[in-house]
């Protein structure tokens, strides 16, 4: 006799903010995993400074997917293996835009693997028109006083806004 079980991904990051890169990948993982946990990392574990803070970034992920009841929005502190082996993911999602993000994501595919034998990376490929993009760059343009409202959505666009002013395009 077979079981169901349901599949559940883990697509962390630390989406600083939301792009429509990301909101892309997690449609696509959508077509082949039951749910995906979008799972904002804490700064903690980065190196980076932040623009928003935790609380806003899952707001603003939460928007973008409030129409999505498979996905599921929340953070985590220390190893992703930690969380994702508590929660039940064993399939970690990650978005590859370019020959340049290989070498790091390979890395930690094959760490996050070591750690846990049984954590899978899938890598997806973005849309095309989302491979140059990123979560610093729009940070960048926006604070610059450039226009980012083709590189992400209405609501995330009124934040930076917010924190920006309108900007000058
Ligand atoms: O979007 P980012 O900043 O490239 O995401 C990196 C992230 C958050 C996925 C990575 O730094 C991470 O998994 N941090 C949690 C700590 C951890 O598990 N580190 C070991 C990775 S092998």
């Amino acid at each position: 006799m077979s079981t169901v079980t349901e599949r559940v991904a883990i697509y962390p990051g630390s989406f600083d903010p939301i792009t429509k890169g990301h909101e892309d990948i997690v449609r696509r993982a959508l077509g082949f995993v039951d749910r995906v946990q979008v799972a904002v990392a804490h700064r903690r574990t980065q190196k980076k400074d932040g623009l928003f803070d935790i609380a806003q970034r899952l707001e603003l992920i939460r928007t973008s997917f409030a129409d999505e009841a498979a996905v599921e929005v929340v953070e985590f502190d220390g190893l992703l293996v930690d969380y994702a082996r508590r929660t039940g993911a064993n399939l970690i999602i990650r978005g590859l835009r370019a020959l340049s993000d290989f070498e790091y994501e390979f890395q930690m595919a094959l760490m996050n693997r070591q750690l846990w034998r049984e954590f899978e990376t899938v890598f997806l490929a973005p849309a095309a028109r989302w491979t140059f993009l990123s979560a610093s760059l729009v940070r960048e343009i926006a604070s610059l006083g450039g226009d980012v409202s083709e590189f992400v959505s209405p609501h995330v666009l009124a934040a930076l806004h917010e924190r920006f002013g309108p900007g000058t395009a």
